[in-house]
């Protein structure tokens, strides 16, 4: 948060729920990374590594991301303005193409001025919010077939009449990659911009407060 800012400047931007449900996402993704990479690397099991526990823990993250997003989901239809389900899709509204023109002028580093939307970004939330249930959908479907999941099985199980299983396992890992990916960017963007606008936007997902306001 800008500390030279007039209280006047200081905006609420992200509410407790928008906040708390990041913070379980990134705590629980990286957890469902760590566990399936090492889910997906047998040698490393081999040598006497408990991988029922890792596969376990593997479960009950994907338990707790999957609890996170619905609640976000459910935030973006009764939630704040800032983060409704319209703020995903910024070229659906008046003048949004010339903000999204704007922006990727100063990410592609032919503006110098910092933009004051954050259009790109939402439409790059969105995808990720697609990749988690992407990882939702295809994680649960392959809990199915360990046949211990009896939910699973009627609720994901479809999936595999239309793709076989190792190219749902495939597709699981090549989006893990994708969020990996989204995280290196999303850490650097925010950072980058935060110094470039002295918003106080790294804070902000903690905090809730920004210095300025960025219009979605
Ligand atoms: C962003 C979220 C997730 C990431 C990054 C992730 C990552 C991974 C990775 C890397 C593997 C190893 C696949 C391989 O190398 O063959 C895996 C396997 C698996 N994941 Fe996930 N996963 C996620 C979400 C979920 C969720 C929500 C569930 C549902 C509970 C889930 C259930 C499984 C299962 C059942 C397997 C197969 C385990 C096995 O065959 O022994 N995953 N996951
Ligand atoms: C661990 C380091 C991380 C930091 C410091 C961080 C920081 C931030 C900040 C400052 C914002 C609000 C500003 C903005 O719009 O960019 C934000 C929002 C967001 N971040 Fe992160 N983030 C981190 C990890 C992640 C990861 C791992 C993911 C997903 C793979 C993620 C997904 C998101 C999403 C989807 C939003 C939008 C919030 C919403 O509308 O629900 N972040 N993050």
């Amino acid at each position: 948060m800008g500390n030279e800012s007039a209280p006047e400047d200081i905006f609420y931007v992200w509410h407790l729920p928008v906040r708390i449900t990041h913070w379980v996402n990134v705590v629980a993704f990286f957890t469902l990374a760590i566990t399936g990479f090492y889910i997906g690397a047998p040698s490393i099991a081999l040598h006497g590594s408990p991988m029922l526990q890792v596969r376990i823990v593997h479960m009950l993250a994907g338990y707790v991301l999957t609890c996170s997003v619905a609640v976000r989901v459910v935030w973006a239809f009764i939630g704040d303005h800032g983060a409704s389900w319209q703020s995903f899709f910024p070229y659906l509204k008046k003048g949004g193409w010339e903000k999204i023109r704007q922006e990727l002028r100063f990410y592609l580093f032919l503006r110098p001025q910092p933009p004051s939307s954050s259009a790109v970004v939402n439409v790059s939330h969105f995808f990720v919010l697609l990749a988690f249930l992407f990882e939702i959908t295809t994680g649960f479907a392959l809990l199915s077939l360990s046949g211990s999941h009896n939910v699973a099985g009627p609720l994901f199980g479809w999936l595999f009449l239309l793709v076989s299983p190792q190219y749902v396992r495939l597709a699981h890992v090549i989006v893990m990659w994708l969020l990996l990916a989204f995280t290196v960017e999303h850490i650097y963007v925010a950072a980058l911009l935060d110094i470039r606008e002295r918003s106080g936007l790294l804070s902000s997902i903690v905090t809730g407060y920004m210095g300025h306001e960025r219009h979605s």
